[in-house]
């Protein structure tokens, strides 16, 4: 896939990364489902994802707030369940230990590096609760790259709420358009765009365009493509 057209925009101020499939590559939890369930471990790690971000619109839309981490427990208790999977608590455990040790895709260091010799401030904002994101961020080496981590915890409302995208241009004292919102999530970088913020839809699996009537600014196939944003100087 190549990147859409760039179009000629102004140059954003700043960066904000979404954390899970975007920063941090979560396919090692369906390696593990994959050994613990052969055969099954896609179709579980697909289901156990799908329910989680169910679960954060429905607790976000309801006003009954659970942190991520909770979330993704009952949404990986939910996907087991439904695929007649018995899932013992160790197991359970294992596989929910996987989020705490995710690796970062191969270009996250190397975009994350190039930004700051351009002077751009690079930032995180994540359904994720604050200990989750402390450890993934911490366990990837990223402390000192990443600023500021915020978690949607301090709003209690999930993505695509626009009180959590708010957090983000509250922390930078920026403008929603100069700043560039990253996610490999459609419908992240979908709620973003109808947020405000320039986007960037990093659509690593070459998926169809949520056909909502909006479209992020760009779309590229990894995160190099941040750096398009940015002429060196
Ligand atoms: C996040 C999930 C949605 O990090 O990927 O916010």
């Amino acid at each position: 896939m190549t990147s859409s057209a760039p179009r000629s925009l102004p140059v954003p101020r700043a960066v904000l990364f979404d954390a899970f499939g975007t920063l941090f590559d979560v396919h090692s939890v369906a390696v593990r489902a994959e050994q613990r369930f052969p055969g099954a471990g896609e179709r579980l790690s697909q289901l156990w994802r799908d329910k989680q971000i169910e679960y954060s619109r429905l607790v976000s839309m309801s006003g009954r707030y659970q942190p991520f981490w909770d979330l993704t427990r009952a949404a990986l208790q939910h996907a087991a369940q439904r695929l007649g999977l018995a899932l013992g608590p160790g197991e359970e455990d294992a596989l929910m230990n996987e989020y705490r040790h995710l690796s970062a895709f191969p270009e996250v260091a190397e975009v994350l590096r190039a930004l700051r010799s351009r002077g751009v401030r690079a930032g995180m904002l994540s359904n994720g609760d604050p200990p989750m994101l402390a450890v993934a961020v911490r366990s990837a080496g990223f402390d000192e790259w990443l600023d500021p981590v915020l978690s949607v915890h301090t709003v209690q409302r999930y993505k695509t709420d626009p009180a959590a995208y708010a957090l983000g241009t509250a922390a930078l004292e920026l403008p929603a358009r100069e700043v560039l919102f990253v996610s490999s999530n459609g419908w992240d970088a979908i709620g973003a765009t109808w947020f405000g913020y320039t986007t960037l839809w990093v659509n690593r699996q070459g998926l169809p365009i949520d056909p909502l009537g909006t479209e992020p600014t760009r779309t590229a196939a990894n995160l190099r493509a941040v750096l398009d944003f940015f002429p060196a100087t």
